[in-house]
C-alpha cells in the first residue's frame, strides 16, 4: 500500500493555528506543505514545530537566484530534513543543477515552471512569446535535463507531462473535490489527478477552510 499522496498547504498565518490544524488532520494526510508566507514568519523553528507531528516536510520555497545561492540556501535547509523542495525552473538549467547537487540525498528537489496567476498576456510582457502550454513544457523538459527529481503542474497539465517524462515525481496543487463547486468550472479532483500520474497532491483549503477539517481530509483519502 502507497502512503498517502495528499500534502496539505498549512496556509495558516499563526504557528499554533497550524500546529493545531495538523495534529488534527495527520491521520488522513500523507505530508504537510510549508510555504513562504510561513518560513518568513516562523523559520526553522515553525518548521520543526510541524515536523513533530511527524510527517514529510514540503518546503514549498521557490528558490529563485544565481546558482551559488540558490546552492546555499539548500545547504541550508538539509537540517530541516525536507522530503521535497521548490525551485523555479526559469532560474535556468546551471541554477537547477546547483540546487540538485546541494539538496541532500533524501530529498526531491522540484521546478515550478509558470505560476497559474500568469495568463498569455503576462507572459508576453516578459518577453515570452507562444502559449502558456508550450512555456510549461519547455520548462519541463528543461527541468529534467538538469536533472530535477520532476516539477510542479496544474491537473490539466500532469498527463501530458508524465507522458513525456515517465519516471518524474509530478506535484498538483489547485485540486478540488467535485460537490464543492455550484458553478460549471471544470476542476480537477485529487482522485483524477493520481490516475493522470500526479506523486503528490496538494490540497489546502478545501480542508484548512472546512467546518470539519478532519472529515474533508478523511473523505479525499477515501477517493485514492
Ligand atoms: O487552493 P488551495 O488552498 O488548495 O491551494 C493549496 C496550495 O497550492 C497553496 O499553498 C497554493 O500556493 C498552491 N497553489 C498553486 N497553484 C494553484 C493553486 C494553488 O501553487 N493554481
Amino acid at each position: 500500500m502507497v502512503s498517502n499522496p495528499v500534502y496539505l498547504a498549512l496556509d495558516v498565518p499563526q504557528l499554533d493555528a497550524a500546529k493545531a490544524l495538523a495534529e488534527r488532520v495527520k491521520a488522513h494526510v500523507g505530508g504537510f506543505k510549508l510555504g513562504l508566507e510561513f518560513f518568513c514568519a516562523h523559520g526553522h523553528h515553525g518548521v520543526h514545530e510541524i515536523a513533530h507531528v511527524g510527517l514529510p516536510i514540503f518546503l514549498d520555497l521557490k528558490f529563485h537566484d544565481i546558482p551559488n545561492t540558490v546552492a546555499g540556501a539548500m545547504q541550508a535547509v538539509h537540517v530541516l530534513e525536507p522530503a521535497i523542495v521548490t525551485v523555479h525552473t526559469s532560474g535556468g538549467r546551471a541554477m537547477m543543477e546547483d540546487a540538485k547537487a546541494a539538496a541532500a540525498n533524501g530529498t526531491k528537489v522540484v521546478g515550478v515552471t509558470l505560476l497559474t496567476s500568469l495568463d498569455e498576456r503576462d507572459l508576453m510582457r516578459t518577453g515570452v512569446e507562444g502559449n502558456a502550454h508550450d512555456q510549461v513544457m519547455r520548462l519541463a523538459e528543461l527541468a529534467q535535463a538538469a536533472g530535477l527529481d520532476g516539477i510542479v503542474c496544474s491537473g490539466h497539465e500532469v498527463r501530458a507531462v508524465h507522458k513525456r517524462w515517465k519516471d518524474g515525481f509530478f506535484v498538483v496543487p489547485g485540486l478540488r473535490m467535485n460537490g464543492n463547486h455550484a458553478d460549471q468550472k471544470r476542476v480537477v479532483t485529487p482522485r483524477q489527478a493520481r490516475d493522470d500520474g500526479a506523486s503528490v497532491l496538494v490540497v489546502g483549503r478545501p480542508i484548512s477552510r472546512a467546518e470539519d477539517p478532519v472529515e474533508a481530509a478523511r473523505a479525499i483519502e477515501a477517493t485514492l
